[in-house]
């Protein structure tokens, strides 16, 4: 982690001494102090604990082998989805100080870097590394601006996920081992479980948690087509039906801790695991939290938020090559490290996530991640808006700001009219 908001750790990789690179320029001594094997390289991301770090530790471990000239420096700045961090890599672009790499959403939050003249176009690394025949052409589509590609994917992740408590579940004697059909259905299951004693059955956070809870409101309503539509144009946001959806979160939202606004999204898992809430929505960096929390396989359920079993809303974390980075060979290595087969095996095995090359083998992931492989390739794609795929970030920043005043004081007319006016202006 990193100075301002967070404390400096100053993780080193457990890189060797000697030996000789295995990409990076080894006589180049910019940015280090001396000894090649001292050159920093600073790997900004909010992967700072938990279920993200054990996924960070991966990669790091592959790097330290991958590349011994260069010294992993952690800049990570802790906060979910960077709710913390986004707002700091911003100030040091512009500032002139870029960290070596950095960590970006694969799709419409790229172009805020790539408008900005913050970030390198590295085609080029895609055919050195064999990067164009490894992922799938989908995910290349989506990283691709005007021909050029601007990072490398480390990742997929499944956002439309709801974690539940089986246990807390039976009070109401309710199956939680299905996901209920309907988003209708699960309110009916939110009703009964409050009337069992649960008084705040649906867990939930901060900002980008309800985010997520809305869109997969939405994906479930109006189907994947008009879901996809909201975020390039092609749905009217005005629409009746999206207004029916968002009364129907409005609904949901009555479900929730009241202190939604002032924890993150591993205290609201924490509130299912410890029984106090039956389920939560979240991303499946879950997976990985619970293998960290030590939570046992038999003490939780998990299904795609009611409504969508047939989509996979994805988002990828995809690193980047920031202009004029301090040593950009070292960062040219780290983004080595990211999109090969090993490195990709150490973070996703870690991270919940599944790798974005197409030739990982299944056999080598656990459970979770093997049933999120078949799942990529058999459910309908769409995008995140929460988490970079399909809104930049200032259509983000807008659409938080109305979520966060939706959470104080309800008004579905005032947050359907701020979604429409964030797609549109922002
Ligand atoms: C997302 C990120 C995931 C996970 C999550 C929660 O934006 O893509 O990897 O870290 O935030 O912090």
């Amino acid at each position: 982690m990193r100075g301002g908001l967070s404390k400096t750790l100053a993780l080193v990789g457990a890189a060797g001494l000697l030996a000789v690179s295995a990409c990076g320029n080894s006589d180049n001594n910019s940015g280090g102090s001396g000894s090649s094997a001292n050159k920093d390289v600073t790997v900004f991301t909010w992967w700072a604990d938990g279920g993200e770090k054990a996924g960070l530790d991966g990669l790091v471990s592959t790097f330290a082998t991958d590349c011994k000239d260069y010294k992993f420096v952690n800049s990570a700045v802790a906060g979910g989805a960077g709710s913390n961090a986004k707002q700091v890599l911003a100030n040091d672009l512009q500032a002139g100080k870029p960290p070596s790499t950095f960590q970006a959403h694969a799709g419409a939050e790229l172009k805020d870097y790539i408008n900005a003249g913050q970030v390198d176009d590295i085609s080029q690394l895609y055919k050195d590394f064999g990067l164009d025949k490894a992922f799938p052409q989908n995910l290349i589509d989506n990283l691709t601006v005007d021909g050029k590609i601007y990072s490398i994917p480390a990742n997929v992740h499944r956002a439309n996920m709801v974690w539940a408590n089986p246990t807390v579940l039976k009070k109401a004697n309710i199956d939680g081992t299905k996901a209920p059909a309907s988003v209708d259905a699960w309110i009916a299951d939110l009703t009964k479980l409050k009337a069992a004693g649960v008084a705040a059955p649906l867990a939930i956070s901060k900002g980008f948690a309800q985010e997520m809870l809305v869109e997969a409101v939405l994906l479930a309503e109006l189907g994947p087509d008009k879901f996809k539509g909201l975020w390039d144009g092609k749905t009217d946001w005005a629409g009746g039906d999206v207004t029916a959806a968002l009364n129907k979160y409005k609904t949901l939202l009555t479900f929730t801790n009241s202190d939604r606004e002032a924890i993150d999204w591993p205290d609201a898992l924490g509130y299912v695991n410890t029984g106090k809430a039956g389920y939560t929505l979240m991303g499946d960096w879950v997976a990985a939290q619970q293998v960290s929390d030590k939570i046992a396989d038999t003490a939780y359920t998990y299904w795609p938020s009611p409504g969508t079993e047939g989509d996979f809303q994805f988002l990828s974390d995809s690193f980047t090559l920031p202009t004029n980075g301090a040593d950009p060979d070292g960062a040219k290595c780290w983004l080595k490290t990211v999109g090969s087969a090993e490195g990709q095996k150490a973070f996703n095995t870690k991270k919940g996530s599944i790798p974005a090359r197409s030739d990982a083998n299944p056999a080598d992931y656990p459970k979770y991640q093997q049933s999120a492989m078949a799942d990529w390739k058999s459910k309908t794609i769409v995008p995140s808006c929460a988490h970079g795929a399909a809104c930049t970030l200032g259509q983000n920043n807008d659409i938080l700001s109305a979520m966060s005043q939706f959470s104080g004081s309800p008004d579905v007319a005032k947050l359907q009219a701020a979604f429409g006016t964030a797609m549109k202006t922002s």
